[in-house]
Protein backbone atom coordinates (compact mmCIF):
# COMPACT_ATOMS: atom_id res chain seq x y z
CA UNK A 1 0.00 0.00 0.00
CA UNK A 2 1.09 3.62 -0.98
CA UNK A 3 1.49 5.11 2.63
CA UNK A 4 2.08 8.81 1.09
CA UNK A 5 -0.55 11.90 0.24
CA UNK A 6 0.46 13.93 -2.54
CA UNK A 7 4.48 12.61 -2.75
CA UNK A 8 4.70 12.94 1.24
CA UNK A 9 5.28 9.72 3.24
CA UNK A 10 1.90 9.79 6.06
CA UNK A 11 3.99 9.14 8.85
CA UNK A 12 6.44 12.26 8.25
CA UNK A 13 3.37 14.47 7.73
CA UNK A 14 1.74 13.37 11.32
CA UNK A 15 5.84 14.14 12.77
CA UNK A 16 6.22 17.36 11.47
CA UNK A 17 2.76 18.54 12.24
CA UNK A 18 3.38 17.25 16.01
CA UNK A 19 6.55 18.47 16.15
CA UNK A 20 5.83 22.48 14.82
CA UNK A 21 2.64 21.81 17.32
CA UNK A 22 4.79 21.59 20.23
CA UNK A 23 7.17 24.41 19.14
CA UNK A 24 3.45 26.67 18.79
CA UNK A 25 2.91 25.88 21.69
CA UNK A 26 6.43 26.91 23.33
CA UNK A 27 6.95 29.79 21.37
CA UNK A 28 2.87 31.30 22.57
CA UNK A 29 2.70 31.60 26.14
CA UNK A 30 0.52 34.83 25.99
CA UNK A 31 -2.07 33.05 23.58
CA UNK A 32 -2.34 30.13 25.61
CA UNK A 33 -3.00 32.13 28.77
CA UNK A 34 -5.91 34.24 26.44
CA UNK A 35 -7.29 31.29 25.35
CA UNK A 36 -7.57 29.69 28.81
CA UNK A 37 -8.85 33.27 30.07
CA UNK A 38 -11.50 33.42 27.17
CA UNK A 39 -12.66 29.71 28.10
CA UNK A 40 -14.53 30.97 30.56
CA UNK A 41 -17.32 32.63 28.67
CA UNK A 42 -16.54 31.67 25.01
CA UNK A 43 -16.56 28.21 23.48
CA UNK A 44 -12.94 27.35 23.18
CA UNK A 45 -12.04 30.82 23.75
CA UNK A 46 -12.71 32.00 20.71
CA UNK A 47 -15.87 34.37 19.79
CA UNK A 48 -16.81 33.21 16.54
CA UNK A 49 -15.71 29.57 15.99
CA UNK A 50 -13.55 29.36 12.72
CA UNK A 51 -10.93 31.15 15.08
CA UNK A 52 -10.31 27.60 16.06
CA UNK A 53 -9.88 26.37 12.36
CA UNK A 54 -6.05 27.53 11.91
CA UNK A 55 -5.10 23.63 13.02
CA UNK A 56 -3.18 25.38 16.31
CA UNK A 57 -3.25 23.46 19.54
CA UNK A 58 -5.20 26.70 21.02
CA UNK A 59 -5.99 30.10 19.01
CA UNK A 60 -3.39 32.55 18.19
CA UNK A 61 -4.63 36.04 20.13
CA UNK A 62 -3.23 38.87 17.65
CA UNK A 63 -2.01 42.42 19.02
CA UNK A 64 -1.85 44.33 16.19
CA UNK A 65 -1.48 44.66 12.16
CA UNK A 66 -0.70 46.86 9.88
CA UNK A 67 -0.34 46.86 5.80
CA UNK A 68 1.34 43.44 5.16
CA UNK A 69 2.36 42.56 8.73
CA UNK A 70 1.07 41.49 11.77
CA UNK A 71 2.14 41.09 15.08
CA UNK A 72 0.81 38.80 17.86
CA UNK A 73 0.39 39.03 21.84
CA UNK A 74 3.71 37.10 22.37
CA UNK A 75 5.55 39.71 19.93
CA UNK A 76 6.19 37.14 17.31
CA UNK A 77 5.86 39.47 13.60
CA UNK A 78 4.41 37.86 10.85
CA UNK A 79 4.49 38.41 7.09
CA UNK A 80 0.75 38.19 6.45
CA UNK A 81 -0.48 36.61 3.36
CA UNK A 82 -3.99 35.32 4.81
CA UNK A 83 -5.37 39.04 5.22
CA UNK A 84 -8.13 38.19 7.03
CA UNK A 85 -8.95 35.54 4.29
CA UNK A 86 -9.98 38.31 2.07
CA UNK A 87 -11.09 40.94 4.59
CA UNK A 88 -7.79 43.05 4.48
CA UNK A 89 -7.09 42.31 0.95
CA UNK A 90 -5.57 45.82 0.49
CA UNK A 91 -3.53 45.71 3.47
CA UNK A 92 -4.09 45.89 7.64
CA UNK A 93 -5.57 49.62 7.99
CA UNK A 94 -4.73 51.21 4.64
CA UNK A 95 -4.22 55.11 5.63
CA UNK A 96 -7.14 56.87 4.00
CA UNK A 97 -9.26 53.95 5.66
CA UNK A 98 -7.76 55.16 8.92
CA UNK A 99 -8.23 58.88 8.22
CA UNK A 100 -11.86 58.18 7.17
CA UNK A 101 -12.69 55.96 10.37
CA UNK A 102 -11.08 58.45 12.59
CA UNK A 103 -13.07 61.20 11.45
CA UNK A 104 -16.49 59.47 11.10
CA UNK A 105 -15.71 58.87 14.66
CA UNK A 106 -16.76 62.08 16.18
CA UNK A 107 -19.73 62.51 14.17
CA UNK A 108 -22.05 59.40 14.97
CA UNK A 109 -21.56 55.93 13.55
CA UNK A 110 -25.05 54.43 12.60
CA UNK A 111 -28.12 56.60 11.60
CA UNK A 112 -30.36 53.96 9.31
CA UNK A 113 -30.39 57.51 6.99
CA UNK A 114 -28.20 58.03 3.80
CA UNK A 115 -25.34 61.18 3.89
CA UNK A 116 -24.35 63.06 1.07
CA UNK A 117 -21.46 59.65 0.35
CA UNK A 118 -24.19 57.75 -1.19
CA UNK A 119 -24.58 59.27 -4.41
CA UNK A 120 -21.01 59.60 -4.87
CA UNK A 121 -20.54 55.72 -4.02
CA UNK A 122 -23.10 54.68 -6.50
CA UNK A 123 -21.60 56.37 -8.96
CA UNK A 124 -18.13 54.98 -8.44
CA UNK A 125 -19.73 51.57 -8.25
CA UNK A 126 -21.53 52.04 -11.64
CA UNK A 127 -18.17 52.96 -13.12
CA UNK A 128 -16.20 49.99 -11.88
CA UNK A 129 -18.24 47.15 -11.93
CA UNK A 130 -20.67 48.30 -15.27
CA UNK A 131 -24.04 47.79 -13.10
CA UNK A 132 -26.40 50.72 -12.21
CA UNK A 133 -28.26 50.23 -9.42
CA UNK A 134 -26.65 48.94 -6.05
CA UNK A 135 -27.42 48.24 -2.37
CA UNK A 136 -25.21 47.83 0.38
CA UNK A 137 -25.81 45.03 3.17
CA UNK A 138 -23.33 44.15 6.37
CA UNK A 139 -21.68 40.98 4.58
CA UNK A 140 -21.33 39.28 1.29
CA UNK A 141 -23.86 36.31 2.84
CA UNK A 142 -26.01 38.87 3.25
CA UNK A 143 -25.77 40.53 0.11
CA UNK A 144 -26.36 36.79 -1.52
CA UNK A 145 -29.03 36.09 0.40
CA UNK A 146 -30.68 39.36 -0.50
CA UNK A 147 -30.02 38.89 -3.88
CA UNK A 148 -31.39 35.29 -3.96
CA UNK A 149 -34.42 36.53 -2.55
CA UNK A 150 -35.18 39.19 -5.20
CA UNK A 151 -34.35 36.97 -7.40
CA UNK A 152 -37.30 34.61 -6.62
CA UNK A 153 -39.44 37.54 -5.88
CA UNK A 154 -38.68 38.67 -9.44
CA UNK A 155 -39.12 35.29 -11.44
CA UNK A 156 -41.60 33.82 -9.52
CA UNK A 157 -39.79 30.65 -9.61
CA UNK A 158 -38.73 28.63 -6.16
CA UNK A 159 -35.41 27.24 -7.05
CA UNK A 160 -32.17 28.55 -7.39
CA UNK A 161 -28.75 26.66 -8.67
CA UNK A 162 -25.01 26.16 -7.13
CA UNK A 163 -22.18 24.54 -8.71
CA UNK A 164 -20.39 21.84 -6.60
CA UNK A 165 -18.03 22.98 -3.98
CA UNK A 166 -19.33 26.33 -3.98
CA UNK A 167 -19.09 28.54 -1.04
CA UNK A 168 -20.77 31.94 -0.78
CA UNK A 169 -21.17 32.37 2.76
CA UNK A 170 -23.97 31.00 5.58
CA UNK A 171 -26.81 31.29 2.87
CA UNK A 172 -28.75 28.43 4.15
CA UNK A 173 -29.76 28.14 0.18
CA UNK A 174 -25.92 27.07 -1.15
CA UNK A 175 -25.42 24.32 1.14
CA UNK A 176 -25.79 21.82 -1.01
CA UNK A 177 -23.49 19.73 -2.98
CA UNK A 178 -23.22 16.43 -5.06
CA UNK A 179 -22.88 12.82 -4.14
CA UNK A 180 -22.41 10.35 -6.47
CA UNK A 181 -24.41 12.58 -8.45
CA UNK A 182 -27.21 13.66 -6.54
CA UNK A 183 -28.06 16.74 -4.37
CA UNK A 184 -27.35 15.97 -0.77
CA UNK A 185 -27.30 18.61 2.48
CA UNK A 186 -23.32 19.33 2.87
CA UNK A 187 -21.64 17.45 5.54
CA UNK A 188 -21.17 19.08 8.69
CA UNK A 189 -24.28 21.27 8.23
CA UNK A 190 -25.91 22.05 11.78
CA UNK A 191 -29.14 22.69 12.91
CA UNK A 192 -30.93 22.60 9.09
CA UNK A 193 -34.35 22.08 9.80
CA UNK A 194 -35.70 22.32 5.48
CA UNK A 195 -35.01 19.64 3.01
CA UNK A 196 -31.93 22.45 0.89
CA UNK A 197 -32.31 19.85 -1.66
CA UNK A 198 -36.04 20.82 -2.40
CA UNK A 199 -35.03 23.90 -3.82
CA UNK A 200 -31.31 23.54 -4.98
CA UNK A 201 -30.11 22.59 -7.99
CA UNK A 202 -26.59 22.00 -8.00
CA UNK A 203 -24.21 20.50 -10.90
CA UNK A 204 -20.40 20.60 -11.82
CA UNK A 205 -18.65 23.46 -12.42
CA UNK A 206 -17.10 23.48 -15.78
CA UNK A 207 -20.00 20.84 -16.77
CA UNK A 208 -22.20 23.32 -19.22
CA UNK A 209 -24.75 20.18 -20.49
CA UNK A 210 -25.57 19.54 -17.19
CA UNK A 211 -26.45 23.16 -16.32
CA UNK A 212 -27.96 23.25 -19.56
CA UNK A 213 -30.46 20.14 -18.46
CA UNK A 214 -30.81 21.62 -15.21
CA UNK A 215 -32.14 25.00 -16.44
CA UNK A 216 -34.46 23.58 -18.78
CA UNK A 217 -37.72 23.27 -17.06
CA UNK A 218 -37.34 26.93 -16.58
CA UNK A 219 -38.16 26.53 -12.62
CA UNK A 220 -34.55 27.84 -11.46
CA UNK A 221 -34.75 31.77 -10.65
CA UNK A 222 -31.01 32.35 -10.69
CA UNK A 223 -27.89 30.79 -11.09
CA UNK A 224 -25.67 32.15 -8.44
CA UNK A 225 -21.54 31.50 -8.87
CA UNK A 226 -17.61 32.98 -8.25
CA UNK A 227 -15.97 33.40 -11.93
CA UNK A 228 -13.83 30.81 -10.52
CA UNK A 229 -14.44 28.76 -7.59
CA UNK A 230 -12.42 29.65 -4.45
CA UNK A 231 -13.26 27.86 -2.07
CA UNK A 232 -12.72 24.42 -1.91
CA UNK A 233 -8.68 24.84 -3.61
CA UNK A 234 -9.42 26.55 -6.67
CA UNK A 235 -11.10 25.89 -9.63
CA UNK A 236 -10.88 28.09 -12.65
CA UNK A 237 -13.58 27.71 -15.87
CA UNK A 238 -12.41 26.69 -18.59
CA UNK A 239 -12.72 28.69 -22.26
CA UNK A 240 -16.15 29.18 -22.70
CA UNK A 241 -17.56 27.82 -19.65
CA UNK A 242 -18.64 31.02 -18.22
CA UNK A 243 -20.07 32.68 -21.70
CA UNK A 244 -22.04 29.78 -22.01
CA UNK A 245 -23.11 30.13 -17.89
CA UNK A 246 -24.46 33.38 -19.78
CA UNK A 247 -26.00 32.28 -22.42
CA UNK A 248 -27.93 29.30 -20.77
CA UNK A 249 -29.44 31.72 -17.95
CA UNK A 250 -30.39 34.39 -21.12
CA UNK A 251 -32.19 31.41 -22.96
CA UNK A 252 -34.02 30.27 -19.80
CA UNK A 253 -35.41 33.48 -18.36
CA UNK A 254 -32.85 32.74 -15.26
CA UNK A 255 -31.28 35.46 -13.15
CA UNK A 256 -27.67 35.27 -13.23
CA UNK A 257 -25.77 35.99 -10.01
CA UNK A 258 -22.16 36.86 -10.02
CA UNK A 259 -20.57 36.71 -6.27
CA UNK A 260 -17.15 38.18 -6.55
CA UNK A 261 -16.31 38.88 -2.69
CA UNK A 262 -12.84 36.46 -3.65
CA UNK A 263 -12.11 36.86 -7.65
CA UNK A 264 -12.19 40.72 -6.63
CA UNK A 265 -8.45 39.69 -6.63
CA UNK A 266 -8.72 40.27 -10.36
CA UNK A 267 -8.79 43.35 -10.95
CA UNK A 268 -10.33 46.59 -10.01
CA UNK A 269 -13.58 45.58 -11.43
CA UNK A 270 -13.68 42.31 -10.89
CA UNK A 271 -13.55 39.14 -13.14
CA UNK A 272 -16.90 40.57 -14.49
CA UNK A 273 -15.14 43.50 -15.64
CA UNK A 274 -11.60 41.97 -16.98
CA UNK A 275 -13.61 39.57 -18.79
CA UNK A 276 -17.10 41.24 -19.91
CA UNK A 277 -19.18 39.56 -18.55
CA UNK A 278 -23.23 40.81 -17.74
CA UNK A 279 -24.33 39.17 -14.56
CA UNK A 280 -28.04 40.26 -13.48
CA UNK A 281 -26.61 40.34 -10.05
CA UNK A 282 -23.18 40.89 -8.83
CA UNK A 283 -21.94 40.64 -4.72
CA UNK A 284 -19.00 42.35 -3.26
CA UNK A 285 -18.18 41.77 0.15
CA UNK A 286 -14.98 41.43 3.02
CA UNK A 287 -12.67 43.81 1.41
CA UNK A 288 -14.89 46.14 -0.49
CA UNK A 289 -15.20 48.64 2.68
CA UNK A 290 -11.28 48.12 3.66
CA UNK A 291 -12.22 45.95 6.58
CA UNK A 292 -14.98 47.43 7.68
CA UNK A 293 -18.35 45.26 7.32
CA UNK A 294 -19.63 46.01 4.38
CA UNK A 295 -20.78 44.05 1.46
CA UNK A 296 -22.35 46.36 -2.20
CA UNK A 297 -24.77 44.28 -4.41
CA UNK A 298 -25.31 45.54 -7.90
CA UNK A 299 -28.15 44.72 -10.45
CA UNK A 300 -29.43 45.75 -13.89
CA UNK A 301 -31.89 48.43 -15.03
CA UNK A 302 -34.43 45.71 -15.55
CA UNK A 303 -33.92 44.03 -12.16
CA UNK A 304 -34.56 47.35 -10.53
CA UNK A 305 -37.80 47.65 -12.48
CA UNK A 306 -39.01 44.15 -11.52
CA UNK A 307 -37.81 44.45 -8.01
CA UNK A 308 -39.87 47.97 -7.92
CA UNK A 309 -42.83 45.95 -9.33
CA UNK A 310 -42.97 42.89 -6.88
CA UNK A 311 -42.52 44.76 -4.22
CA UNK A 312 -45.80 47.12 -5.36
CA UNK A 313 -47.39 43.53 -5.72
CA UNK A 314 -46.10 42.36 -2.55
CA UNK A 315 -47.90 45.23 -0.68
CA UNK A 316 -46.80 46.33 3.01
CA UNK A 317 -44.82 44.38 5.44
CA UNK A 318 -41.42 43.14 6.35
CA UNK A 319 -39.84 42.27 2.92
CA UNK A 320 -37.39 39.63 4.70
CA UNK A 321 -34.34 41.70 3.45
CA UNK A 322 -31.92 44.17 5.10
CA UNK A 323 -30.49 44.59 8.51
CA UNK A 324 -30.22 47.61 10.66
CA UNK A 325 -26.62 48.13 10.27
CA UNK A 326 -26.01 48.07 6.60
CA UNK A 327 -25.54 50.93 5.12
CA UNK A 328 -24.35 52.71 8.22
CA UNK A 329 -22.69 56.00 8.10
CA UNK A 330 -19.51 54.57 9.38
CA UNK A 331 -19.50 52.15 6.63
CA UNK A 332 -20.13 54.27 3.76
CA UNK A 333 -16.95 56.48 4.70
CA UNK A 334 -14.63 53.44 4.18
CA UNK A 335 -16.35 51.72 1.04
CA UNK A 336 -16.09 55.50 -0.25
CA UNK A 337 -12.29 56.14 0.39
CA UNK A 338 -11.22 52.55 -0.63
CA UNK A 339 -13.12 53.08 -3.69
CA UNK A 340 -11.61 56.21 -4.25
CA UNK A 341 -8.41 55.83 -2.72
CA UNK A 342 -7.70 52.69 -2.18
CA UNK A 343 -8.47 50.01 -5.00
CA UNK A 344 -6.49 52.03 -7.87
CA UNK A 345 -5.07 50.26 -10.74
CA UNK A 346 -1.87 51.16 -9.37
CA UNK A 347 -2.31 49.00 -6.23
CA UNK A 348 -3.21 46.21 -8.48
CA UNK A 349 -0.65 45.99 -10.52
CA UNK A 350 1.81 45.77 -7.21
CA UNK A 351 -0.68 43.52 -5.86
CA UNK A 352 -0.74 41.60 -9.39
CA UNK A 353 2.91 41.42 -10.09
CA UNK A 354 4.25 40.17 -6.16
CA UNK A 355 1.14 37.53 -6.75
CA UNK A 356 2.67 36.28 -9.76
CA UNK A 357 6.22 36.22 -8.26
CA UNK A 358 4.76 34.15 -5.41
CA UNK A 359 3.23 31.82 -7.50
CA UNK A 360 6.30 31.55 -10.62
CA UNK A 361 8.25 31.00 -6.75
CA UNK A 362 6.18 27.97 -5.82
CA UNK A 363 6.26 26.59 -8.82
CA UNK A 364 10.01 26.34 -9.13
CA UNK A 365 10.05 25.04 -5.58
CA UNK A 366 7.28 22.24 -6.36
CA UNK A 367 9.41 21.65 -9.69
CA UNK A 368 12.82 21.01 -8.05
CA UNK A 369 11.21 18.80 -5.77
CA UNK A 370 9.22 16.41 -8.13
CA UNK A 371 6.18 17.27 -6.01
CA UNK A 372 3.28 16.39 -8.08
CA UNK A 373 1.86 19.44 -6.94
CA UNK A 374 0.72 22.63 -9.24
CA UNK A 375 -0.39 26.44 -8.42
CA UNK A 376 -3.22 28.49 -9.64
CA UNK A 377 -3.88 32.25 -9.35
CA UNK A 378 -6.71 34.77 -9.79
CA UNK A 379 -4.92 37.98 -9.69
CA UNK A 380 -3.62 38.66 -6.50
CA UNK A 381 -5.03 35.46 -5.10
CA UNK A 382 -2.50 32.53 -5.73
CA UNK A 383 -2.64 28.84 -4.34
CA UNK A 384 -0.45 26.03 -4.44
CA UNK A 385 -2.77 22.39 -4.66
CA UNK A 386 -1.39 19.07 -3.38
CA UNK A 387 -2.12 17.51 -6.31
CA UNK A 388 -0.73 16.65 -9.79
CA UNK A 389 -3.09 18.34 -12.04
CA UNK A 390 -5.87 21.27 -11.77
CA UNK A 391 -9.20 20.34 -11.29
CA UNK A 392 -11.84 20.87 -13.23
CA UNK A 393 -15.26 20.65 -10.99
CA UNK A 394 -15.73 20.36 -7.22
CA UNK A 395 -15.44 16.92 -6.67
CA UNK A 396 -11.48 16.36 -8.31
CA UNK A 397 -11.07 19.92 -6.03
CA UNK A 398 -12.62 18.05 -2.65
CA UNK A 399 -10.14 15.21 -3.39
CA UNK A 400 -7.33 17.41 -3.90
CA UNK A 401 -7.24 18.75 -0.40
CA UNK A 402 -5.29 16.88 2.62
CA UNK A 403 -5.98 18.56 6.02
CA UNK A 404 -3.11 17.29 8.09
CA UNK A 405 -0.68 18.02 4.89
CA UNK A 406 -2.18 21.56 4.84
CA UNK A 407 -2.12 22.00 8.04
CA UNK A 408 1.72 20.54 8.45
CA UNK A 409 2.85 23.18 5.73
CA UNK A 410 0.53 25.78 7.64
CA UNK A 411 2.04 25.21 10.94
CA UNK A 412 5.42 25.02 9.88
CA UNK A 413 5.08 28.59 8.26
CA UNK A 414 3.41 30.35 11.31
CA UNK A 415 6.33 29.11 13.55
CA UNK A 416 8.85 30.93 11.00
CA UNK A 417 6.56 34.38 10.92
CA UNK A 418 4.01 33.61 7.69
CA UNK A 419 0.39 33.44 7.33
CA UNK A 420 -1.27 32.30 5.11
CA UNK A 421 -5.10 30.90 4.89
CA UNK A 422 -5.76 28.07 7.27
CA UNK A 423 -8.19 27.15 4.55
CA UNK A 424 -6.25 24.91 1.49
CA UNK A 425 -3.19 27.03 0.52
CA UNK A 426 -4.63 30.36 -0.37
CA UNK A 427 -2.08 33.02 -0.37
CA UNK A 428 -3.00 36.89 -1.07
CA UNK A 429 -0.73 39.70 -2.18
CA UNK A 430 -1.72 43.46 -0.75
CA UNK A 431 -0.13 46.90 -1.97
CA UNK A 432 2.39 46.37 1.21
CA UNK A 433 3.68 43.36 -0.01
CA UNK A 434 7.19 43.62 -0.84
CA UNK A 435 9.21 41.26 -2.98
CA UNK A 436 11.57 40.24 0.03
CA UNK A 437 8.21 39.06 2.00
CA UNK A 438 7.48 37.07 -1.44
CA UNK A 439 10.92 35.68 -1.81
CA UNK A 440 11.10 34.44 1.76
CA UNK A 441 7.51 32.87 1.48
CA UNK A 442 9.08 31.01 -1.22
CA UNK A 443 11.72 30.17 0.63
CA UNK A 444 9.99 28.76 3.67
CA UNK A 445 7.75 26.97 2.07
CA UNK A 446 11.13 25.29 -0.22
CA UNK A 447 11.80 24.36 3.73
CA UNK A 448 8.76 23.03 4.48
CA UNK A 449 8.65 21.00 1.75
CA UNK A 450 12.58 19.61 2.17
CA UNK A 451 11.34 19.07 5.92
CA UNK A 452 8.29 16.91 4.57
CA UNK A 453 10.54 15.00 1.91
CA UNK A 454 13.30 14.17 4.92
CA UNK A 455 14.26 10.54 5.21
CA UNK A 456 12.14 9.32 2.06
C1 LIG B 1 -17.22 33.80 -2.55
C2 LIG B 1 -17.72 34.19 -1.20
N1 LIG B 1 -18.89 34.82 -1.09
C3 LIG B 1 -19.38 35.20 0.09
C4 LIG B 1 -18.69 34.95 1.25
C5 LIG B 1 -19.26 35.37 2.56
O1 LIG B 1 -18.55 36.41 3.13
P1 LIG B 1 -18.88 36.81 4.63
O2 LIG B 1 -18.44 35.68 5.49
O3 LIG B 1 -18.07 38.04 4.87
O4 LIG B 1 -20.34 37.06 4.73
C6 LIG B 1 -17.47 34.28 1.20
C7 LIG B 1 -16.72 33.98 2.42
O5 LIG B 1 -15.69 33.34 2.42
C8 LIG B 1 -16.97 33.89 -0.06
O6 LIG B 1 -15.80 33.24 -0.18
Amino acid sequence: MDDSIAGIARARIDTVKARESARFSAAHPQSRALAAEAERHFPDGVPLHWMTDWGTPFPLFVAEARGARLTDVDGHSYRDFCLGDTGAMFGHSPDPILRVLADQGGHGLTYMLPTADVPVIGRLLAERFGLPQWQVAATATDANRFALRWARAITGRPRVLVFNGCYHGTVDETFVRLADGRPVHRPGLLGQAVDLTANTAVVEFNDLPALEAALAARDIACVITEPALTNIGMVLPEPGFLDGVQRACRATGTLLLIDETHTISTGPGGWTRAADLEPDFLVVGKAIAGGVPCAVWGFTEAVAAAMKHARAAAGPGHSGMGTTLSANAMALRALRANLERVMTSAAYDHMLAMSARLADGIRTVIAARGLPWHVSSVGARAEFVCAPVPPRNGTEAAAAMHGDLEAAIHLFLMNRGFLIAPFHNMTLTCPATTADDVERLVACVGAACDDLLAGA
